[in-house]
């Protein structure tokens, strides 16, 4: 089985828009059983969603969508939850796409399965000293202490070591992904239904490839000194989406996407791949399985 992966197509921003466009030609044309998106392919309006997943009516396999944080944003009193499990998915079956983040597949004898994959700021680094309040709130420091809306994170500057209030870096889901619920808690009801999506594909499927956005594993952080990107670490992933994997021996294959640096190496039993594609520069992977 031929399977062509690609992720963070970011089709509503202007200057991804030219480049999404040449890799679906690109992508439409090649010879292969599925194709999948991984994630930020358009960000908070289904209409755009909607034609950029129209881009690949050509594509003459099977189409699978995982959603990613860009995908979740949502107007003030929206649900990001809601529009992650039924709305998504409603606007992947308008344009011939399965959204795996609800239902996995099996082809032959390969299961597909994929979730968004969230964080839950384990891969904060020790090292900024940070208080977890900072990350809860995706805020650092330097950026809380000039807002007014977040003193009550800094009346206490016992424990934030002074260097921190130079990292002025806000993660924006804080601002747009509403979840109405705690991110540990958002992860603990995606590891649920990923747990039950492997379960259900290995009693058919030989092996198994799963797709995420968020990254499943530690070492797969790109490491920077730049203290704003350290901060942003936290937000990238949670290795329990990758000590679900290690429990299934039928997985080959993790990739995800996210953090837009290509990246790829062997992990036990599978193959994590990062397809890295940036704002400017698209790219995909072809896997066989
Ligand atoms: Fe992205
Ligand atoms: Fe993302």
């Amino acid at each position: 089985m031929r399977i062509i992966a690609t992720a963070d197509l970011h089709y509503d921003i202007a200057r991804s828009r030219g480049p999404t466009l040449r890799l679906a030609e690109e992508v439409c044309d090649l010879d292969a059983d599925v194709l999948l998106l991984l994630g930020d392919v358009a960000g908070r309006d289904p209409e755009v969603t909607l034609e950029c997943l129209h881009l690949f009516d050509r594509f003459r396999g099977r189409k699978f969508f995982v959603a990613g944080n860009h995908d979740i944003w949502i107007d003030p009193g929206g649900d990001s939850v809601r529009r992650l499990e039924e709305d998504l998915p409603a606007v992947c079956r308008a344009a011939d796409f399965q959204a795996l983040d609800a239902e996995p597949a099996v082809l032959g004898s390969v299961g597909i399965v994929g979730s968004i994959g969230w964080y839950d700021f384990s891969f904060r680094p020790a090292r900024l000293g940070i208080p977890l309040r900072f990350y809860r709130e995706k805020i650092a420091p330097g950026a809380a202490a000039r807002l007014p809306a977040y003193q009550y994170l800094v009346e206490d500057r016992s424990d934030i070591p002074e260097h921190a209030f130079q990292i002025g870096t806000r993660w924006m889901d804080g601002e747009h992904a509403r979840l109405l619920m705690s991110d540990l808690d958002f992860c603990h009801r995606l590891l649920g239904r990923l747990e039950d999506h492997l379960a259900r594909v290995e009693r058919k499927a030989e092996r198994v490839f799963v797709g995420l956005h968020h990254l499943p594993l530690w070492r797969m952080v790109p490491y920077t000194e730049r203290p704003s990107w350290a901060f942003a670490s936290a937000f990238l992933g949670s290795e329990l989406f990758g000590e679900i994997l290690l429990d299934h021996p039928q997985v080959r294959y993790a990739v995800c996407g996210h953090s837009h640096k290509p990246d790829r190496f062997s992990h036990a039993h599978f193959e994590c791949v990062n397809v890295g594609c940036t704002y400017l520069a698209k790219r995909y992977e072809i896997i066989e399985l």
